[in-house]
């Protein structure tokens, strides 16, 4: 039997997997962006202006522009845990409630944090560039000598759940943990990973690797430039893994042609997908293309999430993941 009452519309700017598509078909009027680049602006604005949801990635900027040709618009849910894409503010404004995907990620990101930082100490991407350039000679004493990683100090900064993630990891390779954040870890969390609370300039200063974990937030944005590299060792490594523009690229590319940091191991862009020209080419620095939460078990349980925040609050219900709760009492009941 066909159900007479009409279901809310969504927009989704991606197919999203199986398992998200088969749960919002069960409740939406779901319309797929299924083309192979990312949604064009000009046409996520046209789209969006019927919708009553968004499901839309990071690579959506979610504004007043947007939310101002939206009139029904009700739930803006993004498919990843950072939402620097999403005025919140302006949702809230709309009435517009906003939801991420937080936890679900934390390990897998972990994981490639600790592959970006063993292939840059261990000079991975050279040993295997020389495998497959095929001039290989045999192995030879001297050749791609890396840094050592256990016995090291990693300095976290951003102790979240995912720096919490790395420091879990940490413990296996006997290093000492160092962490900053703008909160101090409760004792019990810092005794149960063996971590020691620094001021940022102190762990810099300390550690032999530094790995970036902090949401990009006004007081985060360029967190790591200049002055912060000239405090690390010259044999220290930088890792990123959680937005690009934390870290001045400007001030890393030079950092790093000048020999004061050893290398460094990037997954995230001041302005992706574009790459800071004077981070290319350079052995000691290895760059992924934003894939550290890219496993198919953890992207699909995001994609779950985001369908799940939807229909709660199509529902009537809070959405789980909400991240802007003041708008709760302004929200509307859902449109039939
Ligand atoms: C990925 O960068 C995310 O924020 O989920």
């Amino acid at each position: 039997m066909e159900s007479t009452t009409q279901k809310p519309r969504l927009l989704v700017t991606h197919p999203l997997f199986e398992p998200a598509r088969r749960l919002l078909a069960e409740h939406f009027e779901a319309e797929y962006w299924n083309g192979p680049e990312r949604i064009p602006r000009a046409e996520l604005l046209r789209r969006i202006a019927d919708k009553d949801g968004l499901i839309c990635l990071l690579t959506e900027k979610v504004d007043e522009e947007l939310l101002a040709v939206a009139p029904r618009l009700r739930l803006v849910a993004t498919v990843s845990v950072g939402y620097d894409n999403i005025d919140l503010a302006a949702c809230s404004r709309h009435g517009i409630a906003a939801t991420n995907t937080p936890g679900v990620l934390d390990e897998t990101t972990a994981d490639f944090t600790w592959t970006l930082l063993l292939a840059v100490a261990r000079r991975l991407l050279e040993g295997v560039e020389l495998v497959q350039s095929g001039t290989w000679r045999g192995w030879s004493l001297d050749q791609l000598c890396g840094t050592d990683v256990w016995g090291k100090i990693l300095g976290i900064v951003g102790f979240g759940r995912i720096g919490r993630a790395v420091a879990r990891r940490a413990r296996g390779f006997g290093m000492r943990i160092l962490y900053s954040d703008a909160v101090r870890a409760p004792a019990e969390t810092e005794a149960e990973l063996g971590a020691e609370y620094r001021e940022l300039d102190s762990l810099l200063g300390e550690a032999d690797f530094v790995s970036l974990h902090v949401p990009l937030l006004p007081s985060t944005r360029h967190l790591i430039g200049a002055a912060e590299l000239a405090r690390m060792k010259p044999t220290a490594f930088l890792i990123n893994t959680s937005r690009g523009p934390v870290v001045d690229e400007e001030a890393l590319a030079q950092a790093l042609e000048r020999g004061q940091i050893a290398g460094a191991a990037l997954d995230v862009y001041e302005n992706e997908p574009r790459v800071h020209p004077g981070l290319l080419g350079r052995k000691n620095v290895v760059l992924a293309p934003h894939m550290a939460s890219a496993s198919l078990e953890t992207r699909t349980r995001m994609a779950v999430m985001a369908a799940e925040n939807a229909i709660a609050l199509f529902s009537g219900r809070r959405p789980p993941n909400l991240l802007n709760p003041e708008v709760l009492d302004r929200l509307q009941s859902p449109q039939s």
